[in-house]
């Protein structure tokens, strides 16, 4: 599983990192980093979780 990060809509309210601070890094003002996520299997449920916490819907799941 990936999770595709739309940097330019992340408002830096940092539930993401909230729910999975070893998945989701933000910088030092709060902001995800760019780049997209390979997720590891055994991490996808607290993955998943934290990119649906966004209210930005900044996180994307790319589940293929
Ligand atoms: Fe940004 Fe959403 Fe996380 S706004 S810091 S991607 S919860």
């Amino acid at each position: 599983m990936r999770i595709i990060v739309h940097k330019n809509k992340c408002q830096g309210h940092a539930r993401c990192w909230a729910q999975a601070p070893d998945i989701f890094n933000l910088d030092d003002e709060g902001y995800i980093l760019p780049g997209d996520i390979e997720v590891a299997e055994r991490d996808e449920l607290l993955a998943s979780r934290g990119a649906r916490s966004c209210p930005e819907r900044a996180l994307e799941i790319d589940a293929t």
